[in-house]
C-alpha cells in the first residue's frame, strides 16, 4: 500500500535542514506533502505565500513532493488526506520535549496517526529558521543555511525588513 507522510513546519524561511529531512522523507516514503502551517506561538517573518514559493521551487525536482498549506489542526488534516505519519527533524536534546509533546497530543487527536523523528544531519544540528532570520538581520553570511536558489531573495527580504 502507497504510505504518505507529511512535513510540517512552520519554515519561515526553508532552510538546508528542512531540505534535507523533505529529501530523505521523500526517499523512504511514496508521497511527501509538506504542510506550510501555523504556529500560533509565532510571528511569522515571511508570508505563507513566500513562504509555499520557496518549498515549490526547491522541491521542484522531487517529484513526489507535494506542499500545501491550511488553517487548522495537523491531526484534522492527516485524517481528510489519509496521511500515515508526520515526519519531523530531531536536532538537539533541546528540541525534545517540544517535539515529544506535539506527537504525543497528535496521537490522541488520531489514533492512527504515527510521528516519525529523523536525525538531524551533523551539518542542520544547529540550524534553525530563526537563527537564520536573526544572522541575515545583521548583515550575516547565511549561505551555509539556505538552499542557493533563494538565498538572495531572503538576504534582501529580511534587510528590507532592517532598513525600514
Ligand atoms: O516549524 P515549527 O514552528 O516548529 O512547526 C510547528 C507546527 C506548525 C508543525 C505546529 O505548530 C502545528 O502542527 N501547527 C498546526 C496546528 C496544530 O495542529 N496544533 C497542534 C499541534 S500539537
Amino acid at each position: 500500500m502507497k504510505k504518505t507522510v507529511i512535513c510540517p513546519g512552520s519554515f519561515d524561511p526553508v532552510t538546508l535542514g528542512h531540505l534535507d529531512i523533505i529529501k530523505r522523507s521523500a526517499n523512504m516514503f511514496d508521497h511527501v506533502i509538506v504542510g506550510v502551517l501555523v504556529n500560533s506561538s509565532k510571528t511569522p517573518c515571511f508570508s505563507i505565500d513566500e513562504r509555499i514559493g520557496f518549498l515549490k521551487e526547491v522541491t521542484q525536482d522531487i517529484p513526489n513532493v507535494e506542499v500545501v498549506s491550511f488553517d487548522g489542526l495537523l491531526a484534522q488534516y492527516c485524517k481528510e488526506r489519509n496521511v500515515d505519519a508526520i515526519v519531523k527533524g530531531l536536532r538537539a536534546v533541546s528540541d525534545f520535549e517540544y517535539e515529544f509533546q506535539m506527537a504525543i497530543t497528535n496521537k490522541k487527536l488520531n489514533p492512527q496517526l504515527e510521528t516519525i523523528f529523523l536525525m538531524a544531519n551533523s551539518e542542520s544540528m544547529y540550524l534553525s529558521s530563526s537563527m537564520v532570520r536573526e544572522v541575515a538581520s545583521m548583515g550575516g553570511d547565511i549561505s551555509n543555511f539556505v538552499p542557493k536558489c533563494i538565498h538572495d531573495r531572503i538576504v534582501n527580504r529580511i534587510s528590507n525588513l532592517r532598513n525600514h
